[in-house]
Formats: C-alpha cells, sequence, structure tokens
C-alpha cells in the first residue's frame, strides 16, 4: 500500500485503523438479514461489499487518503461480513467485533458467536490469511486492475475482485477439493475415485497453475500446516489423502499442487464450514487487490485489449 515497510508508529496507526473499523453499518446488517439463508456466502460478499460503498463516506473520493481510507476499512469489514453470514444464516445473533485482538483472532471469535479462539487455530489462520495476501496479476487481481483503470471507486474494483475469485479455476478450487476430499472418504478409496475423475477427463481442483511449473511455494507451507493440525489433533486422516492425492497426480498427470489444496485441510480441520474457504482467501487477497488498486490509481492507463477478427468478412 505504501512501497516500503512502517515506522514503527505508523505500523501502529495502521493496526489500530484496521481494528477499529471492523463493525458494519446497522443498515447492512439488517439487509444481510433479509437475504436468502441458502445464499451462497461468496454471493453474499460480493453483494454487501457493493452495498458498503452507498454508507461510505469516501465511496466517491479518488484521491490517495481517501482510497487508504477505505482499503482499510474494506480490509476490516470483509471479515464480519463473511462470520456474520454464518451466524444469520444459522439464525444465530451476530457478535459485535473485538478491538483488541489480531484479524485472524478477531474473525474466529465472531465466527464462533463468541468463543476465544486457541492460539493453535489462531496462529494456523494467520499464516494461511499472509500466504494468499497477494499474487501479482492473478485473474481477481486483473480483474480489480482493469475497473480500477476505468477510475471508477474502490468499492466497485473490489467487487470486480470478489467476482474474478468466486470462479472454480480460482479462488473457488479450494471449496471443490474439500468436496472432493469429503466424497472420497478414505485413504482406501483415494486411487479409485481419481482413476474414475481421470477416465471421464475432470480437472483435480488444486492441481496445477498458469504460472508455476514447479511447486507453488505456498503449498509447501500448507502442506505442512495440513500435517501439523492433523498430528495435534491425533488423526492426519485428511493430510494422509491429500498426500496420497498428490503423489498420485504428480506421477499420471506430472501436476504440482496449487495453494488450494491443502488449504482444504487446514480450514476443514480449523472446523471452518466449507463454503466459506473461498470467502477467507478473500478476507485475505483484499490487502493484495487494495495494493493493486492504489497502483493502478498511482499511475492510470486505461486497460483496453484489442480483439482479433477472425470470423467472415
Ligand atoms: N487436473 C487435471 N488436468 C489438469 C489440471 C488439473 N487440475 N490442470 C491442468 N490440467 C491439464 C489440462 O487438462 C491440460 O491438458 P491438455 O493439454 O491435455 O488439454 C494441461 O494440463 C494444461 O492445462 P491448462 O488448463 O491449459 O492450464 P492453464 O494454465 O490454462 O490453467 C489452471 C491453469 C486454471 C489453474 C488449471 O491448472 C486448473 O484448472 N486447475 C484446477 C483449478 C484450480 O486448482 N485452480 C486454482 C488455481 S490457484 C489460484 O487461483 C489461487
Amino acid at each position: 500500500w505504501y512501497g516500503r515497510l512502517p515506522t514503527k508508529s505508523e505500523l501502529e496507526t495502521l493496526s489500530k485503523g484496521l481494528r477499529t473499523n471492523r463493525s458494519l453499518p446497522a443498515d447492512v446488517v439488517k439487509a444481510m438479514k433479509q437475504m436468502p439463508k441458502e445464499a451462497l456466502p461468496m454471493e453474499v460478499l460480493r453483494t454487501t461489499v457493493s452495498m458498503l460503498s452507498m454508507y461510505d463516506a469516501d465511496a466517491e473520493d479518488n484521491v490517495r487518503e481517501a482510497n487508504i481510507r477505505k482499503a482499510i476499512r474494506l480490509t476490516a469489514q470483509i471479515p464480519t461480513i463473511v462470520a456474520y453470514w454464518d451466524l444469520i444464516r444459522n439464525n444465530k445473533e451476530v457478535v459485535a467485533p473485538k478491538e483488541d485482538n489480531s484479524l485472524a483472532a478477531n474473525f474466529l471469535y465472531m465466527l464462533s458467536g463468541g468463543k476465544e479462539p486457541n492460539e493453535v487455530s489462531v496462529k494456523s489462520l494467520d499464516i494461511a490469511l499472509i500466504l494468499h495476501a497477494d499474487h501479482e496479476l492473478n485473474a481477481s487481481t486483473f480483474a480489480a486492475r482493469v475497473a480500477a483503470a476505468t477510475l471508477t471507486d474502490m468499492h466497485s474494483a473490489i467487487v470486480a475482485g470478489i467476482c474474478a475469485l468466486k470462479g472454480p479455476l480460482h479462488g473457488g478450487a479450494n471449496q471443490e477439493v474439500i468436496k472432493m476430499l469429503l466424497e472420497m472418504g478414505t485413504l482406501d478409496n483415494v486411487e479409485a475415485h481419481l482413476d474414475k475423475m481421470f477416465e471421464r477427463h475432470e480437472k483435480v481442483m488444486g492441481f496445477g497453475h498458469r504460472v508455476y511449473k514447479t511447486e507453488d511455494p505456498r503449498a509447501s507451507h500448507l502442506r505442512k500446516m495440513s500435517q501439523e493440525l492433523g498430528k495435534r489433533a491425533g488423526d492426519t486422516k485428511w493430510f494422509d489423502m491429500s498426500y496420497k492425492i498428490e503423489q498420485i497426480v504428480k506421477a499420471d498427470k506430472g501436476l504440482n499442487p496449487n495453494v488450494d489444496f491443502y488449504s482444504a485441510s487446514v480450514y476443514y480441520m480449523l472446523g471452518i464450514p466449507n463454503d466459506l474457504y473461498t470467502p477467507i482467501f478473500a478476507i485475505s487477497r483484499m490487502s493484495g487487490w487494495a495494493a493493486h488498486v492504489l497502483e493502478q490509481y498511482a499511475n492510470n492507463r486505461l486497460i483496453r485489449p484489442l480483439a482479433e477478427y477472425i470470423g467472415e468478412m
């Protein structure tokens, strides 16, 4: 966001901003309560972030200071939207965010309806959030930059990013991974299940990457975390299954796991509902989207590719 590391006092100011802007306007929470309970968390996130701009005093102000304020608010508010939606759809009371804990700790606190999370869960989620924070011109960041390059507002650009992240070929893949693991059910079923997928020429979600042809470095951290969480819980089943899938897909298809593959078993072991995995990706990637949007505004030119007409004259 700033192009350099902060001083101690700048860091304190930023952290305070991120901790004190976690609440949502009451009308927004009211509107969320009117949404259909079966709405997907990513649909709710997309709509609610869009709605937030209508309550943001800086919404149409595109100077850098206003955009930094909006970036802070959005980074602070997105976790609240995700946690609140899970409470609302389960007919539970929403819990006011705290101001004295980390983003990861506060998210888990709100999600559980007000229970203090344990240290291992907070640390694991924190690491996962750091790993997902930014990743160059991935599809959602590119979408956000294309929007920003029209000089539309920050909220609109972030909504564009959320829309692109939702797809199963991008951030939606982590939810598809847990679906596959649950369908397989046991270590013994892994091979036969994969064989069937290969026969049907189905993609194995969480594998392959447009840029990485070797291991996605984020996967190395998440693999380790998945194993450690399994060991702590006294049951490494989800890690063992994931590891076996990795070995088979590598041997048969020459594909490596990407960031989405092991994050699925990590979130599952943290007890996070399956359809919140992609929203958690958004919670983290918000910081990267904001950095790119700020960079785009600072040195803008409309992004407008040309199409080559190959149809009949
Ligand atoms: N499972 C099986 N086969 C695959 C997979 C996969 N996950 N990924 C690629 N392949 C195969 C393709 O079928 C293709 O084979 P072909 O040449 O015989 O047709 C070949 O590998 C090349 O794949 P492309 O899809 O052309 O590679 P591309 O760079 O376009 O796609 C992508 C990258 C979209 C990530 C792809 O690997 C994929 O669909 N993976 C599964 C979805 C996924 O995990 N997405 C998350 C990516 S990371 C992120 O966004 C955070």
